[in-house]
């Protein structure tokens, strides 16, 4: 059986973007691949977290996958700091990793470039990720568009390392959501919906509450035209809710057109807000029941005992093909 594995940070406001971009994908995917689903907590001290807020945030995660239907008897879910392996491989691969390579990396000249004093982590965090995939020998990584870049790279230090020293890992591919690969900002829309975004009014938090996510989108960022038409370079406002509406519904984005061909923006709008609506309260619900439920402990303790073993036999592999130790 093939497998898929991804991870998202614990940094507190898991987004639409995110349940869309990834989660949903692994909930699709869960009966048909051997997966796996991590919480990447070592990605995001790269930047400064809180360390309360953060042990409490890794937790929260772990609830946000299982009510979004995340299912633990067909995923192997557990949290990345939890296997010291994957630093250990991390290592090792950032000694076969370039520095003009990384120093490419879209997100890091992006994120370098709003802060002067970044960390040495954020430069190298697209190795740890390309250890986390190797140690497990993923064939699909499914994530978000804007993290296209990083399993790229990871497929290029794959390939680097078995001509090297010999055949090593698997060699991973990208999974990329076809319905509505990037959720914009609601009231920016050519910027993407992001955890860290300054204007929290553009951002919809899977556990906002139904009256707010309903506000958010009824006043998000449209054009003065009054069709609803897929045009992300001049519509890009309507095209986003577009994208949303589809993710959500699974339609294609021509029927989510056909059927609001006569509606107009605000009718638009408000069918919008339903089914995100419909779809996050049935996710918070089941995160009620969960978070504080002593399932998770458990979950994450036959988590990490699976795949310390795994990754450690990784980590040996490549310590003796790189004639390291005794
Ligand atoms: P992170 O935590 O930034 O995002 C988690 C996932 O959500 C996707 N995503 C989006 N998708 C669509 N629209 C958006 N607006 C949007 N915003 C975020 C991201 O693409 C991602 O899939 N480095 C990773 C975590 C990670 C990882 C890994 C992923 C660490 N190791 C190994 C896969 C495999 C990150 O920071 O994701």
């Amino acid at each position: 059986m093939k497998k898929i594995l991804t991870g998202l940070q614990p940094t507190g406001v898991i987004t639409l973007g995110n349940y869309l971009g990834a989660i949903k994908q692994m909930v699709k995917y869960q009966n048909d691949f051997d997966s796996y689903i991590f919480i990447a907590d070592l990605h995001s001290i790269t930047v400064f977290q809180d360390p309360k807020t953060l042990r409490e945030n890794i937790k929260s995660l772990v609830a946000i996958y299982l009510a979004c239907g995340i299912d633990p008897d067909k995923n192997t879910i557990f949290i990345q700091s939890e296997n010291e392996y994957h630093t250990n491989i991390s290592w090792l691969l950032e000694c076969t990793a370039y520095f003009g390579e990384m120093s490419r990396m879209t997100q890091f000249k992006d994120k370098s470039s709003k802060n002067a004093n970044f960390s040495v982590g954020l430069f190298t965090y697209p190795v740890l990720m390309a250890s986390d995939i190797l140690a497990y020998d993923a064939d699909l990584v499914p994530v978000g568009i804007d993290q296209k870049q990083h399993v790229e790279i990871a497929r290029d230090i794959a390939i680097r390392f078995n001509k090297k020293y010999g055949d090593t890992f698997k060699v991973p591919d990208v999974m990329i959501n076809d319905k509505g690969t990037k959720i914009m900002d609601l009231v920016t829309p050519t910027k993407k919906m992001s955890k860290s975004s300054e204007n929290p009014k553009g951002v919809i938090r899977l556990l906002d509450e139904p009256e707010v996510i309903r506000k958010k989108i009824m006043s998000a960022t449209t054009d003065s035209e009054s069709c609803i038409k897929y045009d992300m370079e001049n519509k890009p406002g309507i095209s986003n809710l577009i994208n949303i509406y589809s993710s959500i519904t699974g339609l294609d984005k021509e029927e989510v057109i056909e059927k609001f061909k006569d509606s107009n923006y605000g009718n638009f709008k408000k069918e919008v807000a339903d089914v995100v609506v419909d779809e996050l309260s049935k996710i918070q619900n089941r995160y009620n029941e969960i978070i504080n439920s002593y399932e998770i402990d458990k979950i994450l303790d036959e988590g990490i005992k699976k795949t310390r073993d795994v990754a450690k036999a990784k980590y040996e592999l490549m310590k003796d093909r790189m004639g390291l130790g005794r």
